[in-house]
């Protein structure tokens, strides 16, 4: 697929078929996000990779249980509030695939250096025929200590941005993007 195309058709896909991720093509998507540019070459990422719908059902419970329980000013501010006292709600959207990228601190710009690791995971994903949805609410729960000792998660590794993966149900919507704004251009003819 090309690479434009892949960048403009991406989006944020929040409903899943019930097709499997298989561990081949998860394994895959890890080795692209790795493939990312990082300062020095630091290669500061580590990655976690969660399947099966039930098991991410229960950590969407678990998770939401921690926010309400500990970030409820932040709830005033996001819409979504109502999402995360339904019992109903799956943070995870159903999905059967969470991959949880971690930075290893104590590098240069090991968060900054994720976040691309996570574009060429989400665009690897699309060019393979899947969907992918970034998770941010999901980060507090897996960086909770007792969280990465039952996961196996060293405990100073960040998560920095879980990301969901699956086929897609439906091709999901198309979402507007501003025209960028240039806040300067210098540019000698
Ligand atoms: C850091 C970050 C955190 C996000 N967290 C969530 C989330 O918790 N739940 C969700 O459904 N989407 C989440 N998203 C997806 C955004 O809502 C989505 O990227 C945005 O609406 C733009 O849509 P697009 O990805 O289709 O371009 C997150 C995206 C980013 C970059």
């Amino acid at each position: 697929m090309e690479i434009i195309k892949a960048i403009y058709q991406r989006r944020a896909t929040r409903h899943f078929s019930d097709a499997e991720v298989t561990k081949g093509v998860a394994h895959d998507l890890v080795r692209a996000a790795a493939q990312a540019p990082s300062a020095f070459n630091q290669q500061p990422w580590a990655f976690g990779i969660f399947h099966g719908r039930e098991r991410l059902r229960a950590y969407s419970d678990r998770a939401k249980d921690h926010l309400l329980a500990t970030a409820e000013p932040l709830f005033g501010l996001d819409p979504r509030i109502d999402q995360y006292c339904d019992d109903k709600y799956n943070i995870y959207h159903d999905a059967d695939t969470l991959i949880v990228i971690f930075a290893k601190p104590g590098r240069h710009s090991p968060v900054e250096d994720c976040f691309l690791a996570a574009q060429n995971l989400m665009l690897a994903a699309f060019g393979v025929g899947l969907g992918s949805c970034p998770v941010g609410f999901a980060r507090s729960w897996f960086n909770l200590l007792e969280v990465k000792a039952e996961l196996g998660i060293p405990d100073h590794y960040i998560a920095v941005l879980p990301i969901v993966v699956g086929y897609p149900a439906f091709p999901p919507p198309a979402v507007e993007k501003n025209e960028p704004e240039i806040a300067c251009w210098q540019w000698d003819e």
